[in-house]
């Protein structure tokens, strides 16, 4: 497609609550072990909300990392959109929380939802903004909270997911300075019983609340079904988002992967040729945090120094819907902030669950009882 305008990211950032889940942590609620979950899945440990932490707050929070990235003021914005499958509320939308929130009188805002590839859909319809000269800057959030829709005592899904938010803002361009190079997405709406959160929304109380358990508004998976989805789709989503963009998959610096489970990702890597240190993840310290795991992935990449500027990266995202998608970008964007060390509302809340981390492991596995998984488990038995 031919657009008036480009488009370009000029930043990123991340929201992520305190407390940190470990493997070990979740053995005191199912029948599993770190060693199973680390070898089938690749996560060592995920970030869960405590009661007072809010899909809004944490994407609040990653919209003010991003902004401060791109060393620009909210009141810059003109369109917020976030991508989430797990609101605080049906309306308002995260999207008009985060605007009033980051001060951008004159953004228009709204949420969007496409499950854990909603991030790459956000960024193309930010881009489709852009590229017919409506907007010249525009804000886009992935952000979920999971934890509040798992079965606590089902080892099968409660092991994998995380709650984060992760943002981009991009930013008009000539046509001639165009980076996002190329987006592609899709659908199969004939899955959506292979992931999903049943009993939520206008269904719940339409079949009458009391003859709904809390269990079944739990969101519920058929794994092997997804993961056999998810290696297929990967690799055709990033080979049509690199024809679109105009270039091959060897000229691919880094995947971005939707980071769900390392076995998926190593296995799209291989049919697609690229090597292990192509692949940006951080399915380890974060598991699947939906919407916002691929902004996570990058914004935690680029921190630690792995990404070069400038480069070509494939994002690359699949989930619930069934979605799937891919966007090609050329990555120049560098912190705008001065790098003597100015600590981000998201570096805080990252270091200072290191630190709770570091703490001893009765301690912490204390607080983490109080404070997340266990607070579930009480959750369900109410
Ligand atoms: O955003 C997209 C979200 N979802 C996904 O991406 C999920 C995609 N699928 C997967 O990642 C994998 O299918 C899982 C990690 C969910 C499961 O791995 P798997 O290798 O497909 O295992 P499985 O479901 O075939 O189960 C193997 C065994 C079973 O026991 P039996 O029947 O062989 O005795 C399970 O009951 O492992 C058992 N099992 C567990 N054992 C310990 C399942 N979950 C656990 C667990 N701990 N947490």
């Amino acid at each position: 497609m031919k657009f008036a305008c480009g488009a370009k990211i000029i930043g990123v950032g991340a929201g992520l609550p305190v407390s940190i889940v470990t493997n070990d942590d979740l053995t005191q609620l199912v029948d599993t072990s770190d060693e199973w979950i680390k070898t089938r899945t690749g996560i060592r440990e995920r970030r869960i909300v405590r009661e007072n932490e809010t899909a809004t707050g944490l994407a609040i929070l990653a919209a003010q990392d991003a902004l401060a990235f791109a060393g620009i003021a909210g009141d810059t914005i003109e369109l917020i959109i976030v991508a989430t499958s797990t609101p605080d509320n049906l309306y308002p939308s995260t999207a008009c929380q985060v605007q009033g929130a980051i001060g951008a009188p004159r953004a228009a805002a709204f949420d969007m939802e496409a499950a854990c590839t909603g991030i790459v859909y956000a960024l193309s319809v930010g881009q489709q903004f852009i590229g017919s000269g409506t907007y010249k800057r525009v804000l886009v959030i992935g952000v979920d909270i999971h934890s509040r829709f798992l079965n606590w005592e089902d080892r099968n899904t409660c092991i994998l997911f995380g709650d984060g938010a992760g943002a981009f803002v991009l930013e008009g361009t000539d046509i001639e300075d165009n980076e996002l190079l190329g987006t592609y997405l899709r659908a199969d709406g004939n899955g959506g019983n292979l992931l999903w959160i049943p009993n939520t929304g206008s269904n719940y109380p339409h079949k009458g609340a009391e003859e709904i358990k809390p269990v079944d508004r739990f969101l519920q998976m058929n794994g092997r079904a997804i993961y056999e989805f998810a290696v297929n789709a990967v690799p055709e989503a990033v080979r049509h988002a690199c024809g679109l963009a105009g270039v091959e998959v060897k000229d691919i610096d880094y995947m971005v992967p939707h980071q769900a489970n390392i076995r998926i990702i190593k296995a799209a890597a291989d049919r697609l040729g690229l090597k292990s240190e192509q692949l940006v993840t951080n399915v380890d310290e974060m598991g699947n945090t939906s919407a916002a795991s691929i902004p996570l992935a990058l914004w935690q990449a680029i921190k630690r120094g792995n990404i070069r500027t400038p480069s070509t990266i494939c994002l690359v995202g699949f989930g619930g819907g069934l979605t799937w998608g891919s966007a090609v970008v050329r990555w120049t964007a560098v912190d705008q902030r001065p790098q003597e060390k100015v600590e981000t509302e998201a570096e805080k809340t990252e270091n200072a669950a290191t630190e709770s981390s570091a703490v001893a492991n009765d301690e912490k596995s204390d607080s983490i009882k109080k404070d997340s998984a266990a607070e579930k488990t009480a959750e369900i038995a109410r």
